[in-house]
């Protein structure tokens, strides 16, 4: 666990085992790297400023600072470096800061006052982020402390209660991120629907959440077909997770639902090996809504919001659904299932029916829903599509500030034809082309008149690569988003 803490000490006065500073690019090494005496070292060192340069100096003998090294990072122009790239730059020198134990950072003094909170909580969060590593399955420990404490600097110039606020944002949405990785990163045979929910109810037991829990037989008495016919195929039964937080007085509650499909072999539709590989991460929409609950329950915004999470495994088995079944959702809307590897829909679809029957304000749900939404946007950016332009903007606008890029795909009307079915209300499947959009379409039958976003996570809710805030693995997106989105609405 990382202590979060901002100081408004000097950077040669600060007191740590590490201090990271900026460096940008262009004639004037700095800020403060003639300060610190280490002009000679950016020197020798041939740095530039470029972004991705790192320079790590031990303290010397004759140090004018009292850090135990400095860490120099190349963050390019002056002029680009705004909130995103601050926490980016942060994320960036948090697996070297991790070797050290006690980090302190300038990153945030080129912010102006405008921006102060809101920069202080990037870094805070970057480096918070960057340093979450997921060890549970390691037979040996690793050598490295880890980053123990971080302390952003501020400006003295800066309101205080705000900065110490963004302080306490980065230090919840940092453990509720890494909380949600570490759920989806969980092998899917130690994390069944039921386990899932066993760990939602522990959360809401710690932070103060109503929950329910639905198992079978109830989700059976309440008409609740898609999520007992995708996990039909399973030893697992499916669950479904209700969670409530209220302080909102009377207003409408905002309603949340993530996909949790906690193992996606595809159903009788199996997916190739390959394709298998990841799916453990099939729940990474519902870990993202139980990582939102998480810290606005710590937050305590005003405003009341809801959750229905559905959880089934997808397995192929005597049991399993077959292509051609027809189910039935929640509410009485049917839908013919003709390719069972289509499931993340067909749970959604209950859940999203079941929130919309709640008066909702909007419903958001996140999904690792399509490969298609993928091949449209690559693996960085979430799609959001839905029935209300402006709850898209706002959210992707929140996106934008909390460094978690999405872009808008149309709910196209000509495309809700290719889901007409010759048995059913609907079927689950499009045609080849437009995937991302006809399983939209798919879920709009079920939010109805509400106002309602979903959100596309199949690219961005895992990185194969690693990124500068996340490790390979599980990233937690969307959660800065959604916790930022309500926190705006409560204001
Ligand atoms: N969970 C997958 C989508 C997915 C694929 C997420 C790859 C992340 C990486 C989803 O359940 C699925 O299988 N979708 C199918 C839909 C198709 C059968 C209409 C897909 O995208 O191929
Ligand atoms: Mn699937
Ligand atoms: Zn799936």
């Amino acid at each position: 666990m990382t202590d979060f803490a901002s100081s408004t000490t000097t950077p040669l006065a600060a007191e740590a085992d590490l201090l990271i500073a900026p460096v940008f690019e262009g004639p004037e090494p700095g800020p403060g790297v003639r300060e610190l005496g280490l002009l000679a070292a950016y020197e020798a060192a041939k740095l530039t400023g470029k972004k991705g340069q790192h320079l790590l100096v031990p303290r010397p003998a004759d140090a004018t600072f009292a850090a135990g090294a400095v860490l120099l990072v190349g963050v390019g122009a002056k002029a680009s470096f705004d909130v995103t790239a601050m926490r980016r730059a942060a994320g960036s020198a948090a697996g070297t800061a991790r070797r050290f134990g006690r980090v302190t950072t300038t990153l945030a003094l080129p912010a102006g006052a405008r921006h102060a909170a809101d920069a202080v909580q990037a870094v805070a969060e970057g480096l918070g982020l960057g340093a979450y590593r997921f060890d549970r399955y390691r037979s040996k420990p690793r050598e490295e402390r880890g980053v123990t404490s971080v302390t952003v600097l501020s400006s003295e110039r800066w309101d205080a209660k705000q900065v110490r606020a963004a302080i306490q944002r980065a230090d919840v949405l940092v453990d509720a991120v890494c909380w949600a990785r570490d759920l989806v990163n969980t092998p899917a045979s130690d994390l069944p629907p039921a386990a899932l929910a066993d760990a939602a109810r522990e959360m809401a037991e710690e932070v103060g959440l109503t929950c329910r829990i639905w198992d079978e037989t109830e989700l059976e008495d309440g008409g609740f077909g898609g999520i007992l016919g995708v996990g039909r195929g399973s030893v697992h039964p499916p669950r479904m997770i209700e969670l409530s937080y209220r302080r909102g007085g009377r207003s409408a509650p905002l309603a949340l639902s993530g996909k949790g499909v906690t193992f996606d072999s595809g159903g009788l539709s199996i997916k190739t090996a390959d394709g298998m590989e990841s799916m453990k991460d099939d729940m990474g929409g519902a870990a993202s809504i139980l990582g939102t609950m998480k810290a606005i329950a710590r937050l305590k915004p005003k405003v009341n919001v809801i959750a229905a999470i559905p959880a089934s495994e997808n397995m192929p088995s005597g049991s399993a659904q077959k292509p051609g079944d027809v189910i039935r959702h929640y509410g009485g809307t049917t839908s013919e299932v003709l390719n069972t590897d289509a499931e993340g829909r067909l749970i959604l679809a209950d859940a999203i029916a079941y929130l919309a029957s709640q008066d909702p304000a909007l419903i958001v749900d996140t999904a690792t829903l399509t490969g298609a939404c993928m091949v449209a946007l690559g693996t960085d950016i979430t799609g959001a599509m839905g029935n209300d332009d402006r709850l898209a903007r706002d959210l992707i606008a929140a996106g934008a500030a909390a460094g978690e890029p999405m872009w808008q795909l149309p709910l196209f009307h000509d495309y809700r034809a290719l889901i007409d079915s010759n048995v059913a209300d609907i079927k689950n499947i499009g045609k080849r082309y437009g995937g991302a959009i006809t399983a939209a379409w798919f879920l709009a039958e079920f939010a109805g008149e509400t106002p309602w976003v979903h959100l596309d996570i199949a690219g961005p809710a895992f990185t194969d690569q690693g990124t500068d805030l996340s490790p390979k693995g599980a990233t937690g997106v969307p959660i800065r988003t959604l916790v930022r989105f309500i926190l705006d609405r409560a204001a």
